[in-house]
């Protein structure tokens, strides 16, 4: 038997000490709140903006040793992943937490395969959006729009229920992303194609026109695939933690997943991609560079695509999609924004500012190159992330729902405002 690993802690007001269980490397904010001076002064709390140093879970979707570059989805290497498994086994592993069985895998495909059809009255809440709306704000009220269609997916607790959900919101979120996509194209939204593969659908629903069939280059198909294998999970970040708070009060998951695309939305998380092919843009010459990289250092911008709060070494994600690079511009040409990107990594990888606060490439700094490789324009970068990380998403809701540990998400606060003020109403305050 293991011995209990303990933190003793001598609370310097009052001279007590406080013995608290160490577990997995944890201790637990309810044992730190048992030290206290007294019955008027409540006990201490953890002050973590941004949850750098506090575990909100308990985990086994997803592994990340973010010193290594190691990222694993329930036990195995991305790189292994991406190399020789497809999106919807890995959505399969992330969900199951283990790999399907052949007839697993079949009846799984099949299912999302034949969902991926949404009601035509959706269609009509997308079109009644204007011409220039984003995409993933499209995307984020129809999933939301998702829940009033399926009112039995409040049911959280019936495991049935929850499985056809989340085989729903896999398969229409392709659909739904496109849709947005040609909305703002002012093309016609074009139907599912149930005999193509996920990632295959999906090109088509994108781009295909008045031919039969849409038959994408199968190797911009296997690049699509990798970069949604690399998209499907990565544990507690903004908007899965987003997807677990607002269903920890056992909203539906459509809902939950709503305020996960929101939070994906923004550019310090999903998105950065857009933003970053905005910035070699912007930037427009290699010899612009030197003058730009002297702008971030100064504090007057990010350079976008770089750093991350867990990867302090480098995002294994990064080095599997600048090989997807390669294969992407083997069918399309190389983008004279690679010749950029390429410059500004080698400077930055130089530069002391970058090296000492150990910023590295991260998934967006190449991803951008190959959507636009790809026609798919900057607004759209971020649906192309969200479609694969829904998986993740209800991966990790489903395992939230189940966690007996788990309650409402409600932090504290460090009240700084004033306090037992006297109200003196309108008319007199400004008759003074
Ligand atoms: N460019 C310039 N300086 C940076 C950058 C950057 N991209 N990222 C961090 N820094 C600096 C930051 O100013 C700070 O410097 P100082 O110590 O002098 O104040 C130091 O590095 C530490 O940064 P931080 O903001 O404390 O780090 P964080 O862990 O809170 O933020 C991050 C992580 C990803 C939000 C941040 O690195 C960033 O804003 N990067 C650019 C946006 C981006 O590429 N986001 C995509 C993340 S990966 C995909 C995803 O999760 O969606």
């Amino acid at each position: 038997m293991t011995e209990t690993q303990t933190l003793t802690v001598r609370d310097n007001r009052t001279g007590e000490e406080y013995e608290l269980p160490i577990t997995d490397g944890t201790v637990r904010a309810s044992d730190i709140g048992k030290i206290g001076t007294g019955e008027d002064n409540p006990g201490i709390a953890i002050y973590d903006p941004g949850f750098t140093n506090t575990a909100s879970c308990r985990s086994s979707v997803t592994y990340i040793d973010g010193d290594k570059g190691i990222l694993e989805d329930r036990g195995y290497p991305i790189e292994q992943l991406a190399e020789s498994s497809t999106y919807l086994e890995v959505a399969y592993l992330l969900i199951h937490g283990e790999l399907p069985t052949k007839e697993e895998h079949e009846k799984w495909v099949h299912e999302i395969t034949f969902h991926t059809f949404v009601h035509e009255n959706l269609k009509s809440q997308l079109q009644g959006f204007r011409y220039d709306a984003h995409p993933m704000g499209m995307l984020m009220s129809s999933v939301g729009a998702l829940s009033t269609f399926y009112p039995e997916a409040r049911q959280i607790s019936n495991e049935q229920i929850r499985h056809d959900q989340m085989v729903r919101m896999i398969a229409k979120m392709p659909t739904l992303g496109a849709w947005a996509f040609r909305h703002a194209q002012g093309k016609p939204y074009v139907y599912p194609d149930n005999e193509l593969s996920y990632t295959a659908n999906f090109l088509s629903m994108l781009f295909k026109m008045s031919e039969q069939k849409y038959e994408a280059d199968p190797r911009l198909v296997k690049a699509l695939e990798v970069l949604f294998i690399l998209h499907a999970d990565h544990e507690q970040n903004c908007s899965t933690n987003a997807v677990r708070s607002v269903g920890s009060s056992q909203v539906d998951p459509y809902s939950a997943v709503t305020a996960g695309i929101g939070a994906l939305y923004g550019p310090l998380h999903g998105g950065a991609n857009e933003a970053v092919l905005k910035m070699l843009k912007r930037i427009g010459n290699v010899s612009n560079i030197p003058a730009f990289i002297e702008g971030v250092k100064n504090g007057n911008e990010k350079l976008m695509g770089f750093g991350h709060r867990v990867y302090k070494n480098f995002d294994p994600r990064a080095t599997i999609i600048k090989k997807a690079v390669d294969d992407v511009f083997e069918v399309t040409g190389v983008n004279p924004l690679l010749a950029i990107a390429v410059e500004l990594e080698k400077i930055a990888l130089a530069d002391d500012y970058f090296v000492s606060r150990k910023l590295y490439p991260n998934v967006d700094f190449y991803s951008g190159l190959i959507y636009e490789a790809l026609q798919v324009p900057p607004e759209m970068f971020t649906v192309m992330f969200a479609i694969p990380r829904t998986s993740g998403w209800l991966a990790q809701w489903n395992e939230f729902v189940d966690d007996k540990d788990q309650k409402i998400a409600r932090p504290k606060q460090i009240y700084t405002g004033d306090r037992t003020l006297d109200f003196v109403p309108a008319e007199k305050r400004w008759a003074l």
